[in-house]
């Protein structure tokens, strides 16, 4: 994580793979890259801090080479699966590694610039969504369910198709992802592409996951209008870049842990108007510190007693770790009604 660029397109292996045979750009979509382009040239256009810049460079063809190259999209009518035991706090947000959350977070004292390596299954609901070649990052929160950031399933207008996403979970190692296929993507209905407000979406995966590999564990939601208090450190994860505009993205999953900033300081950064209460902002005003691209749709994640609860999901920034511009998070507390409609309903 660290640093921002648009979501980190993994697409340059398709490229090079499709060069040369015409029948793999079908899925390009020039239309879209414009839509992408023109938004992504307005000034202060959040998609451009959200780095969505690199859509002007027409990677379009890119991400059309990558979809009609990727080989995963087997299966199809399986039964439906029940998501295997309801999650209580018992079974939710307990990582071996980390033991309580509140005393892990309680130790995380001083500030480190940058973020550093989890250990393996530190954070073991924390998975790699790859959307038809854009990186995200997304959160275990039953078997059967992701939770992630709704622009990470967004193409233009369009929701990305469940066949062109792909889950990747089991380690802190991203050459060692096992990954999972997705029946449904639903975005919430209220998302709105230019202001990220409502930036959540919920995977259902096709099959459940395991239940018997510690390195794949649920988080908990936060319970109902768990209000967090400014200053209340929490720690994010991701994938993503280590460097603004960097093009590094590490191998091994990052971590960071910062203050969650109060509203006002929120708003001072990114205007009155584009932070709602479905936001909030976390970081140092320092700068140093942050989430960046490809870190979008992973967990912020804060403390209830000893289990850790899905707080925040990345959202944007304007670039990466600069000062003045902490890290939006889509605010989980306002949003879990919604994300249970999906995750309850499933499979009644
Ligand atoms: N929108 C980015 C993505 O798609 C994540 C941005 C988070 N940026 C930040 N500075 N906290 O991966």
């Amino acid at each position: 994580m660290l640093m921002d660029i648009g979501i980190l397109l993994v697409t340059l292996l398709g490229v090079v793979n499709g060069a040369g045979d015409s029948s793999l750009y079908r899925g390009c979509d020039y239309n879209r890259c414009k839509y992408y382009a023109q938004l992504a040239q307005q000034p202060s256009s959040l998609l451009q801090q959200a780095g969505y810049r690199l859509y002007q460079q027409c990677y379009c063809s890119s991400y059309g080479v990558f979809l009609y190259n990727n080989p995963q999209t087997q299966a199809t009518k399986a039964p439906i699966y029940k998501p295997t035991i309801p999650v209580s706090t018992s079974q939710c947000g307990i990582s071996s590694v980390t033991g309580s959350a509140t005393t892990y977070l309680n130790n995380q004292r001083g500030r480190v610039v940058g973020g550093v390596n989890t250990k393996q299954c530190e954070f073991p609901w924390t998975v790699l969504v790859n959307a038809g070649g854009a990186q995200c990052g997304g959160t275990i929160v039953d078997s059967m369910h992701i939770v992630t950031a709704a622009h990470c399933m967004r193409s233009g207008n369009y929701v990305k198709q469940a066949s062109s996403v792909r889950v990747g979970a089991g380690s802190s190692n991203k050459n060692s992802l096992t990954y999972y296929t997705v029946r449904t993507v639903t975005v919430h209905p209220n998302y709105n592409p230019s202001s990220f407000n409502y930036d959540v979406a919920v995977l259902t995966l096709q099959y459940p996951l395991p239940t018997n590999n510690q390195c794949i564990k649920p988080i908990c939601l936060p319970s109902a209008q768990l209000n967090i208090k400014t200053g209340t450190k929490c720690t994010v994860a991701g994938w993503g870049l280590t460097k603004e505009y960097s093009g590094y993205a590490p191998v091994n999953l990052q971590k960071a842990t910062m203050p969650i900033l109060s509203m006002d300081t929120c708003k001072q950064s990114y205007g009155y108007n584009t932070i709602t209460d479905v936001k909030i902002c976390a970081g140092y005003l320092n700068g140093g510190i942050d989430a960046c691209q490809g870190d979008s749709g992973g967990p912020l994640m804060c403390a209830e007693g000893n289990n850790w609860v899905l707080t925040g999901i990345v959202s944007f920034g304007n670039g990466c770790a600069r000062a003045n511009y902490p890290g939006v998070y889509s605010y989980v507390p306002n949003l879990k009604t919604w994300i249970e409609s999906i995750t309850k309903a499933y499979g009644k």
